[in-house]
């Protein structure tokens, strides 16, 4: 069972620059909520109460005053600085003695995951013990992301932004690893662009195979919110849901509160820290 998670919310976001000279990426907006509110809410919804958010160096009391040590949310929350990005893979470097002798979810800080059908195929994803899982999603520009070749129910193929179209099928930024993770990930070399990929580190599993995959369907959506108009577009769908449907994504109390994390006395003290604003008054309907 997983019950460990980590978020990746380091970057210098220079993509959004001049919108991160001061703030860092995963605290910029998302319609109402900072965007790290959105991956923290997939470890949450995934059951995953235990997690390392690893973020750079001078932005770590921004995070704190937001998210404290997590006890709000009922869970548990530990930061790690990383100092330089030096890439994805790095998360289980400097993870390890979070990780310990565990399995482990990995997450990026600014991807956004959105559909019910999503959470049951997390929840089974849990249980698995052996090797790493990773989650695919058909997109229209397969060059942005890293991307799996699927044939016969099985990963062909993986390869990090590839310049050839060889599939749309993008690997989003949620993956669980079993515990030989921390062993692999010490044994990658920088690439071209002088970062450690995570795409080598599932290369290994897929050497040797023990690399499972499952689509997220029609029924979900998924977008990698670093370029200015992926923020704005994850930024207008979800004020589209929330107004049409009157629900919150990615509401960490309501979770929560839903799971019994916390109680009515916590919900309080976490409306009167927001104050008065249209977050409270949704706590309040609570
Ligand atoms: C990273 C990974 C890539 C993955 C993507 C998902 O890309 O390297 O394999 O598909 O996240 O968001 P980057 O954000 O570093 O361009």
């Amino acid at each position: 069972m997983i019950k460990k998670g980590i978020i990746l919310a380091g970057g210098y976001g220079t993509r959004l620059s001049p919108l991160t000279k001061a703030v860092n990426k995963q605290l910029l907006p998302i319609y109402d909520k900072p965007l790290i509110f959105y991956p923290l809410s997939v470890l949450m919804l995934a059951n995953i109460k235990n997690i390392l958010l690893i973020v750079n160096p001078g932005q770590i009391e921004s995070f704190k005053s937001l998210l404290g040590n997590g006890k709000k949310y009922g869970i548990k929350i530990t930061y790690k600085i990383q100092k330089r990005p030096k890439g994805l893979p790095e998360a289980f470097i400097l993870g390890k003695n979070f990780i310990k002798n565990d399995n482990v979810a990995l997450i990026l800080g600014d991807n956004f995951f959105y559909g019910q059908s999503l959470t049951s195929k997390l929840e089974k994803s849990l249980f698995h013990k052996n090797g790493a899982r990773i989650f695919l999603k058909k997109v229209s520009q397969p060059k942005n992301f890293g991307v799996a070749k699927i044939s016969k129910n099985t990963i062909e193929k993986i390869v990090e932004k590839p310049k050839k179209n060889i599939s749309n099928q993008a690997i989003t930024g949620l993956y669980f690893f079993d515990n030989k993770v921390c062993k692999y990930a010490k044994t990658l070399k920088p690439s071209r662009r002088g970062e450690l990929e995570i795409t080598d580190l599932l290369n290994i599993y897929k050497k040797n195979k023990n690399l499972k995959f499952e689509f997220i369907g029609r029924g979900a959506i998924w977008s990698d919110a670093g370029k200015i108009d992926d923020m704005t577009n994850v930024s207008n769908f979800v004020e589209s849901v929330e107004k049409v449907q009157g629900i919150k994504i990615a509401c960490l109390e309501e979770i929560a509160l839903f799971k019994k994390w916390i109680t009515k006395k916590t919900l309080l003290k976490n409306i009167k820290f927001y104050g008065n604003c249209e977050y409270s008054n949704y706590l309040k309907s609570l």
